[in-house]
């Protein structure tokens, strides 16, 4: 027999290995993730929804939105908001746990850079990057730690990025991803007696149909070609789905012992740009 304690608390019931059926982990859970619409929270909300979570996702988009839950069909909870704007982020938590009758997790995956490069950017670029990314990650938090108190115990999952922890430009957005990895360690540390588990997770340059790789993939085949050469010793950007699965294990009872990780999902990437160093 072989026991793990569910949620990573004492306060809820435990899962037996022997002849549990629950294979991911994720079995009854309820989740929100911010920005399902594309690149990589699409994935996540994709993958839990295949798993049979209950999810909910926002985006500022209401196209966006229609798009997705018209393909993962009626259970998804949708919110068209901005993750920056007062109270809406913390509407949207509310109203889910309503629905869902509480929570089980939460992803911080918004995020993003605003302004150029050191000298072009302004203050008012350095606010806005520093709002979507950490600004919003701790609000979804504070928002939610009462509902997973109340179930005993969560997981929180703050994506950051490979930007995050090594050095590249905009400082605007690396200062950002690294302060998140050193959000989700302390409040892994402060939410631990209550059960709740927080992890960063720093996905390496993803190839999102559209955005910058991509668009480098495509437009520019030759440089693109040098960026992997010089910086992806796996040869290939990660995808968005190998993060997802990530993600998944993190917020799923399978990982119960982990809190206050960063776990860089980059293949040994290099340099985040394709600029070296
Ligand atoms: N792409 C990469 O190579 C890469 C690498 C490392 C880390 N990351 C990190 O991974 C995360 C996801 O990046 P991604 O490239 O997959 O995302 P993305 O393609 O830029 O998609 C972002 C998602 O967030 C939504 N969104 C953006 N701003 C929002 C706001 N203010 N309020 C509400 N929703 C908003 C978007 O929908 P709307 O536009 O409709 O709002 C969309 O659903 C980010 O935290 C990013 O920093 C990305």
């Amino acid at each position: 027999m072989f026991d793990l304690v569910r949620n990573g608390s004492g306060g809820r019931a435990t899962v037996s290995l022997d002849g549990d059926t629950d294979r991911t982990g994720l079995r009854d859970k309820r989740v929100l993730v911010t920005g399902g619409t594309r690149g990589l929270g699409e994935q996540i909300v994709r993958l839990l929804s295949a798993e049979g979570v209950r999810v909910g996702t926002c985006a500022r988009t209401a196209r966006g939105l229609e798009t997705l839950a018209a393909s993962v069909g009626p259970a998804l909870f949708t919110r068209r908001l901005d993750v920056t704007a007062p109270g809406e982020l913390e509407g949207f938590v509310e109203d889910a746990a309503e629905l869902f009758g509480g929570l089980d997790g939460v992803v911080a995956c918004t995020g993003g850079s605003r302004g150029g490069g050191f000298e072009e950017a302004d203050a008012e670029d350095w606010a806005a990057t520093w709002a979507v990314n950490v600004g919003h990650a701790t609000r979804l938090v504070r928002a939610a730690v009462p509902h997973l108190r109340a179930a005993g115990g969560g997981s929180v999952v703050v994506i950051s990025s490979i930007s995050g922890w090594k050095p590249g430009p905009p400082a605007q957005y690396s200062v950002a991803k690294s302060a998140q990895i050193q959000l989700a360690a302390s409040l892994a540390r402060e939410l631990g007696p209550d059960g709740i588990r927080v992890n960063a997770v720093s996905p390496g340059s993803m190839l999102i149909p559209g955005r910058r790789w991509d668009r480098m993939r495509r437009e520019e085949p030759e440089a693109f070609a040098r960026f992997v050469a010089a910086e992806l010793p796996g040869g290939a950007p990660v995808a968005p789905q190998e993060v997802a699965r990530v993600v998944a294990f993190l917020l799923s009872d399978w990982s119960s012992g982990i809190s206050g990780a960063h776990l860089p999902v980059d293949r040994a990437q290099n340099a985040p740009s394709p600029d070296g160093y």
